[in-house]
């Protein structure tokens, strides 16, 4: 494939059947995804479920042992070099050089990636992220928020046409999340593709499309829209009193998969209605408590996904 006809597809990543194991234990198995350019894409799961070991197959670091697929055009499997000068990959646990200063990082990362003016790249870089004052702070001495900006904008300084994020907000303040998001969009508004793994519910729902990946195996993906849809899940809300008593009458009853207290709720969801109608119906007269319909939420979704998917693949 030419440059030309990679920049005309509108595919940054295309896998099929993506498997890979370590020793003897299949920790990714059979994954096919595909990720538009431009957008971002969020990957969200347990822990242990086959993230972070996805996004180095789909970079070219790691050979998966069965599948195939393209990145910005190229092949995982032969073309790793020519993908990784594409990809800003900032991995899980970044950090920069502690004891270098914000502008010495930058530049550092600059020359690394042989930047052809590193000095005025790291300096629009500053401004870019809004550290200008700050320039010859030590990048140890930042606030969290602060950091994980630093490392995004480091990673955006060689130009990559795709960035593998692996949860960068991961114990970052909200209002720092928010920052670092709108800088996502900012970037993807540009053109860049980002691809995304979080274990934050506000921060998937900031993204185009999200998958859904728990022991390995890919169990949702599309819109936030599609995926809560998809789950066929029947979602009530109870407020009132007693909620925990009834919290815990409720579990395990028929048709009710999934009970859990949200603020001063509850919620209470299940894929067959008609057995959550039933077990449901002898509490509703309670006067103590009101119950609605509610839709679910997508961590309603997911923590149903996730109960299910442990009895099948454990
Ligand atoms: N190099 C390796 N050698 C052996 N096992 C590995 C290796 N890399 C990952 N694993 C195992 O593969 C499984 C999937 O790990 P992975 O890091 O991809 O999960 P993850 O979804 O990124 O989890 P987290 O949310 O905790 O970051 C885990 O059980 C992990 O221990
Ligand atoms: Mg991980």
């Amino acid at each position: 494939m030419t440059t030309t006809d990679i920049a005309a597809t509108d595919v940054a990543i295309e896998v099929k059947g993506l498997s890979k194991s370590f020793e003897g234990r299949e920790v990714v198995h059979d994954l096919s995804m595909r990720v538009k350019r431009g957008s971002i894409y969020g990957f969200l799961g347990p822990n242990g479920s086959g993230k972070t070991t996805t996004i180095r197959m789909l970079c070219g670091l790691l050979t998966p042992d069965s599948g195939e697929g393209t990145c910005l055009g190229y092949d995982i499997r032969r073309d790793a070099d020519k993908i990784k000068r594409h990809v800003g990959y900032m991995t899980q646990r970044f950090s920069l050089y502690q004891d270098l200063s914000v502008r010495e990082n930058l530049e550092f990362v600059a020359r690394l990636y042989g930047v052809a003016d590193a000095r005025t790249a790291a300096r629009e870089m500053i401004k870019r992220l809004g550290l200008s004052g700050r320039e010859e702070q030590l990048a140890g001495q930042l606030s969290g928020g602060w950091k994980q900006r630093l490392a995004l904008g480091a990673c955006t300084l060689p130009n990559p046409q795709l960035l593998l994020l692996d949860e960068p907000t991961a114990g970052v303040d909200p209002k720092a999340r928010r920052e670092f998001w709108n800088e996502i969009h900012d970037l993807a508004g540009e053109g860049l593709t980002v691809l995304v793994s979080t274990h934050y519910m506000d921060e998937a729902e900031r993204c185009h499309e999200i998958a859904y990946i728990a022991y390995g195996h890919l169990l949702a993906r599309g819109t936030v829209e599609d995926v809560i849809a998809g789950s066929k899940l029947a979602t009530w809300v109870v407020t009132g009193d007693g909620l925990n008593a009834l919290a815990h009458q409720l579990t395990g009853k028929p048709g009710v998969d999934m009970v859990a207290p949200f603020g001063t709720s509850l919620h209470v969801s299940g894929r067959d209605h008609d057995a959550l109608e039933a077990s449901i119906a002898p509490f509703r007269s309670d006067p103590k408590q009101h119950w609605q319909h509610g839709a679910p939420s997508l961590e309603d979704v997911f923590i149903e996904l996730m109960s299910r998917s442990k009895d099948n693949f454990q």
